[in-house]
């Protein structure tokens, strides 16, 4: 009975077991053709939230992923027998939570077949240099530090955000179509910004763009965000980029405001994405900083700002769909406008594996086998996304060889409070466009980056020049008039007395003084610096060097004469004036010798000498740099010093014969006196105004004072020897006296307060050594007459 019972219950029991495992199997059938219809694949997401993605909403890219793949999934042409499915961790942009991330993902099934992320490029690279060992794809819709363009050491890195070296592209084509090539840089310290200046910087020096201040914005401390101003200031950048938060800028600007660094003369460059009214969004900053917005606004004026295409234009070929391109578009300020990329990147990624399943079919093989270790696969997914190209949300998305999206970098300028955009910039064919005429600018033109810088030469002013000019024409005129005197009555007695031809010597000597200190007044204003330096520079030194010789050499030879003629009683000297000119051709040829060498071997050139004093024009932002134009050669104190110690010992040469002549009575013979006073008046003034003329750089100053030299040395010698001669014919027009008594009659004419002294010397002479007696003096006189005439 209980067998009975017992076999039919086992009976029952095996066939219900028989049922269930038929039921079993007929599900597992059906189960197993579900799954041969919709094959999972399994996306590994990485996203991001926490205290350190306050500037991007992680869960609003979620939410957009999610969507992207519930419209996918939706479609029958994408994937055709797969079911997409995705799974988020969160690296909370940080190195080690994004390593986890990836190992969780890596480790707990289902097999990720590729990667979507991450956000920030703090936890993207660490993962990115790993995901590649587990031939995983990885498609970053958020990280854009330029790190991560190294294709070696990131294979299967792809991204949909395009990476800051593009953004930098962008900048400097509008540096370079505004002709700005001297910029400055203020940058947060933060690794976003510090990635972004340093591949800015590189591009810049590729591109010749000097950076003439680069400062980093220190932490949070307001204070310290004077001091980058301040040196942005002094080295006098106009141009600036910043790449900081919206939170500095109200802090930069505040200061910049405070520094008076703004005003038509400066234009920033900024991250284009910052908020619409950001200043006042950030207002309670700026007033602990004692600011207001009005301040902040003022300074950062119409500032350009330059910016990824986050936004594409619509389009009806939109993946996704344009009613949800529409939608997304409509909630991108709640969403974050990274939704965008990261919806393109899934986009992407459906459609590189949808066209590999259509190749890995063809083989018999089925998305679904990726493992971690298949390289095949790996290879052939990256060779797919590579040739991915779609109108996504956030513009058409494709990839280049390194794996970047070569985005479009959209130009704008903030134009009363509102952000314009006048122009776009095409990164993959280095193409800028933009509406010129639609920038504002406060002053009216363009600024510009620097001030112009002139060079302004320093010049005689022409009422100095032409008072001098006339008065030295003044001086040539009156020694014409002593020539044509002295030629005149050369027949004259005493005129015969004096050497006439050696006074024409000395006339002539002058005219070449006088007309030395003209050409020192031929500068630029009215010669090019090449004639200026033939003119001014060595014409005018041969010329006075001559006349100098003429003037003064013929003066003290006059006197050696009387001196060899009264000094040497034991044998009779007689010195021809053939004799006398030999000595001046002496004298002269040592002068050509010295300036012919200094001519030949080193001549004087002509070079610009900036004096500092640099002056500026606020009106025309134009910074003067004065010069003047120096004649000097290599060894210019060489050759001047061989011509001074000439000149100077022809100087002593002739104040010792005046001395030792001083004595001599014969006042047609004997200009000794003259000759000391000359000397006198050559020496001193000569001596204190070269000193002048080397402490004083101001042109004018200097001219003015080698003019007063020349006229004053060269006129004072001329008529000491001349007017006494005038005066002298005046009084004894037919020459019948004596020469003596001419003397006597000049000066009783002129001096009369001289005349008895005078006399004195004439009658009693004193026993001085070198007083010729009364008798010798008659021999004297005789002597002379034989002599001269
Ligand atoms: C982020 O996105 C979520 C989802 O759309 C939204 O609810 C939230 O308000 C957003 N947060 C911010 C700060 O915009
Ligand atoms: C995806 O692949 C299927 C065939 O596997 C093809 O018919 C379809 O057009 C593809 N979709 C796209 C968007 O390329
Ligand atoms: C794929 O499978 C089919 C049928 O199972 C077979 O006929 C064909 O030869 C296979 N192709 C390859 C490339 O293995
Ligand atoms: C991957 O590894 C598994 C087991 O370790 C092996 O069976 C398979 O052949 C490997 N696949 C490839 C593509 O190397
Ligand atoms: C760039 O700007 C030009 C002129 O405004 C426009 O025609 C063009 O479509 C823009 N390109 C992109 C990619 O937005």
């Amino acid at each position: 009975m209980w067998e009975q019972v017992s076999t039919r219950s086992r009976k029952s029991f095996w066939m219900s077991l028989k049922l269930f495992s038929y039921l079993c199997a007929i599900h597992a059938t059906t189960q197993g053709l579900a799954n041969n219809q919709r094959k999972v694949l399994t996306i590994g997401g990485l996203y991001a939230s926490g205290a350190m993605t306050t500037w991007q909403n992680g869960s609003g890219i979620v939410k957009t992923v999610n969507e992207a793949i519930r419209f996918i999934n939706e479609r029958s042409q994408l994937l055709p027998g797969y079911k997409l499915e995705i799974e988020w961790r969160d690296t909370k942009c940080q190195l080690g939570h994004g390593v986890q991330a990836l190992f969780k993902h890596v480790n707990e099934p289902p097999t990720k077949i590729m990667l979507l992320g991450g956000m920030c490029s703090a936890a993207t690279r660490p993962i990115a240099e790993c995901s590649h060992l587990m031939n995983l794809i990885q498609v970053s819709y958020g990280a854009s530090s330029f790190y991560l363009s190294d294709k070696e050491k990131y294979p299967l890195f792809f991204r949909t955000i395009p990476p800051e070296k593009g953004h930098n592209a962008g900048r400097l084509a509008v540096l370079k179509y505004f002709k700005w090539n001297r910029i400055a840089i203020v940058t947060e310290r933060e690794p976003y910004y510090e990635a972004a200046f340093t591949s800015l910087t590189k591009l810049l020096k590729e591109n010749d763009i000097t950076i003439v201040a680069d400062e980093f914005l220190g932490e949070s401390k307001e204070e310290e965000h004077e001091s980058p101003i301040k040196i942005l200031k002094d080295r006098d950048a106009r141009v600036i980029v910043g790449l900081f938060s919206e939170e500095k800028a109200v802090e930069v600007f505040c200061q910049a405001y405070k520094q008076g660094l703004y005003g038509e003369k400066y234009v920033w460059l900024l991250i284009g994405w910052y908020r619409p009214r950001w200043w006042e969004i950030h207002s309670a900053r700026a007033s602990k900083l004692d600011c207001k917005t009005e301040h902040v606004t003022e300074a950062f004026g119409n500032y350009i700002s330059t910016e990824f295409l986050k936004i594409g234009p619509s389009s009806p070929d939109i993946i996704g769909g344009e009613k949800a391109y529409l939608t997304w578009k409509n909630k991108v300020d709640e969403l974050g406008f990274y939704s965008g990329f990261a919806h393109d990147a899934i986009v992407a990624m459906t459609l590189a594996l949808n066209s590999s399943a259509e190749v890995l079919a063809r083989r018999n093989q089925s998305l679904a086998d990726f493992t971690y270790n298949n390289t095949e696969m790996a290879q052939l997914f990256k060779n797919s996304l590579s040739k991915v190209t779609f109108p996504g949300f956030s513009g058409r998305v494709y990839f280049n060889k390194q794996g970047e999206r070569k985005g479009v970098v959209t130009v704008s300028q903030m134009q009363d409070k509102e952000t314009k955009i006048l122009g776009n910039y095409t990164v993959l064919k280095d193409k800028l466009v933009l509406k010129s005429s639609k920038f504002v600018w406060k002053g009216g033109n363009i600024p510009v980056d620097q001030m112009t810088t002139v060079d302004k030469l320093l010049k005689i002013s022409p009422g100095l020049f032409g008072f001098f000019c006339a008065v030295e024409v003044l001086g040539i005129i009156m020694a014409v008039a002593f020539l044509a005197f002295n030629i005149c009555h050369s027949d004259h007695r005493f005129i015969k007395m004096s050497s006439p031809r050696i006074n024409n010597v000395i006339v002539v000597g002058a005219i070449l003084i006088y007309i030395a200190g003209i050409l020192l007044g031929i500068d630029g204003n009215f010669v090019s610096p090449d004639v200026e330096a033939i003119v001014r520079c060595r014409f005018s030194t041969w010329v006075a060097c001559l006349g100098f010789t003429l003037g003064f050499g013929g003066m003290f030879l006059k006197t050696w004469r009387v001196h060899k003629i009264f000094l040497n009683r034991t044998k009779k000297m007689v010195i021809s004036d053939f004799q006398l000119f030999a000595m001046l051709g002496l004298f002269i040829s040592i002068d050509l010798l010295i300036l012919m060498v200094w001519e030949i071997v080193d001549p004087l050139y002509i070079t610009k000498h900036y004096t500092g004093r640099e002056e500026y024009s606020p009106s025309t932002d134009t910074k003067y740099k004065p010069y003047y134009i120096d004649c000097t050669s290599s060894y210019t104190s060489l050759w001047l010093g061989v011509i001074y110690a000439y000149k100077g010992l022809m100087l002593a040469f002739g104040a010792f014969m005046a001395w030792e002549t001083r004595n001599v009575t014969f006042s047609a013979l004997n200009d000794s006196r003259y000759i000391g006073i000359s000397v006198y008046n050559v020496v001193f003034p000569c001596a204190l105004g070269m000193t002048v003329v080397n402490v004083v750089i101001n042109r004018d100053a200097c001219f003015a004072v080698l003019s007063v030299l020349v006229v004053f040395c060269t006129t004072i010698t001329l008529c000491l020897v001349f007017v006494p001669k005038i005066s002298t014919v005046r009084a004894d027009p037919l020459g019948t006296n004596r020469p003596r008594f001419a003397a006597a009659a000049a000066l009783n004419n002129q001096t009369p307060q001289t005349r008895p002294e005078e006399r004195q010397q004439l009658r009693t002479e004193p026993n001085r050594e070198l007083n010729p007696s009364t008798r010798p003096k008659q021999e004297d006189r005789q002597r002379a007459n034989t002599n001269l005439i």
